[in-house]
Formats: structure tokens, sequence, C-alpha cells
């Protein structure tokens, strides 16, 4: 079973996402950090992002592999713990860019294919139920009011003790949506058939609660 959870930057997809996959007792895949992954490895190896064969050449000798650990899930570069760093205003400034370059995305997207190949699985991100799986036995486009957004994305910056002001976010999520919904690869658009859910007006159990529900009737 595969179930595309989509939306834009800050829609809750990933509380969401993960709290389907437990109550599900399914794997669950972020798949924007795995972009995010990407743009941390280029950044921290030098690479322009105008080298396309040094970018491909990364790409094929990069590992991105997920686990657990006591405080929640985890995402390894080669063998390096970069669960916090993928988070940062630098990395997050970057990744629309990144995930914009048709290279990494056909990268990112046989890897996905390969593990939602191998087992049932939530997947959340940009392009799931457009591109990825497009025959999804499910598929959610999760939408949020921009203010709400940015509120929940200060929070998680406050956790990193990085700082930035409301009307700063609001104008990064604004520029983000506008990048991730202009690109000429799989750009953001909500699947045909999908089911959108506005986060906005739910608590997170409620917006799983919710997902559940679907899935389960
Ligand atoms: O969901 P997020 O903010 O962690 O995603 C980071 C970036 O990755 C976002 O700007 C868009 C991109 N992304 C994508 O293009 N396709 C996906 N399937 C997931 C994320």
């Amino acid at each position: 079973m595969i179930i595309a959870i989509d939306g834009p930057a800050a829609s809750g997809k990933s509380t969401t996402a993960q709290g389907v996959a437990t109550r599900l007792g399914i794997t669950y895949l972020d798949t924007g950090a795995m972009y995010r992954s990407i743009t941390l490895g280029l950044m921290d190896h030098g690479i322009s992002l105008r080298d396309l064969s040094s970018i491909e050449e990364f790409l094929n000798t990069v590992k991105i592999e997920f686990g657990d650990s006591n405080s929640g899930s985890k995402i390894y570069l080669n063998g390096r713990d970069i669960t916090d760093k993928i988070r940062s205003t630098a990395v997050t400034e970057k990744v629309s860019v990144v995930s914009a370059i048709g290279v990494i995305r056909e990268s990112m997207v046989q890897i996905q294919r390969k593990i939602g190949g191998n087992t049932d699985c939530v997947l959340e991100g940009r392009d799931i139920g457009t591109v990825v799986f497009p025959d999804a036995d499910f598929k959610f486009f999760l939408v949020a009011d921009v203010e709400v957004r940015a509120r929940r994305r200060l929070k998680d910056l406050d956790e990193l003790g990085e700082e930035q002001t409301i009307e700063e976010m609001i104008a990064d999520i604004r520029c983000r949506d506008e990048l991730d919904s202009t690109r000429d690869h799989s750009p953001l658009v909500k699947a045909e058939g999908a089911i959108e859910i506005d986060t906005g007006k739910l608590t997170i159990d409620g917006q799983i609660e919710k997902i559940v529900n679907i899935i389960n009737q």
C-alpha cells in the first residue's frame, strides 16, 4: 500500500505522515529530507549548482540512510548523522533551487520508488501523488494559511536555536512556494484525485485521525 501526502512547505506533512505511518504500522519516508541531505552534501563539498557533471558524480557516490533513535528518527549522509543540520536556515535557503535540478530529482525518485516498491509506505513530499507514485492507493494534499505555516517553522527553528521574524519567515515560505510550484521538473501541484485537507483548522491528532479514517473506510 502506498499513501502519498503532498503539500507546500510547513503544511503539516511530516508530523501527519509520521503519525499515519505509526498508526498503520508501516514505513514513513520524508522525501523533503532527502533533497535537504543532497543540498547539505553539495554545500559541504563546495559543488557548484551549475556543475552538472560533479553533481552526477556526487549522486553516484552518495548514500542516504534513515534510522531510529531514542530521540526520534534520524537521517545519515554517507554514515554521518545530519538530522539537525538539514533543518538549518542555510540548507532551507538553498533546497528549493537544488530540488529543481533534473538529475537530482531523477536520482531521488529512483530511490523513493525502490523503497515504496518493497514495503507498505507513507511518503510525503511535493510530487509523490503526481510523479513518484501516480497510482498510489491514497493521495492527500495538505494546505494551510501562510501565517500558520510560518509560525510552525519559527517553532522548529527556535528548537534549533535559530531566530527569524514572522515577516521574514512568511517571505521565505512564499518564495519557496513560488519556486516549488513554478519549476519545470515535477512542480508542486495537487494530484488528480487527491483529497485536500486544511491543517490550519485541525489539531495534529485530528489530521492523523482524518486520514486514518479515510484509509480504513
Ligand atoms: O518538505 P521540506 O520543506 O522538507 O522540503 C524541502 C524542499 O525539497 C522543498 O523546497 C521542496 C523540495 N521537495 C521536492 O521538490 N520534492 C519532494 N518530493 C520533497 C521536497
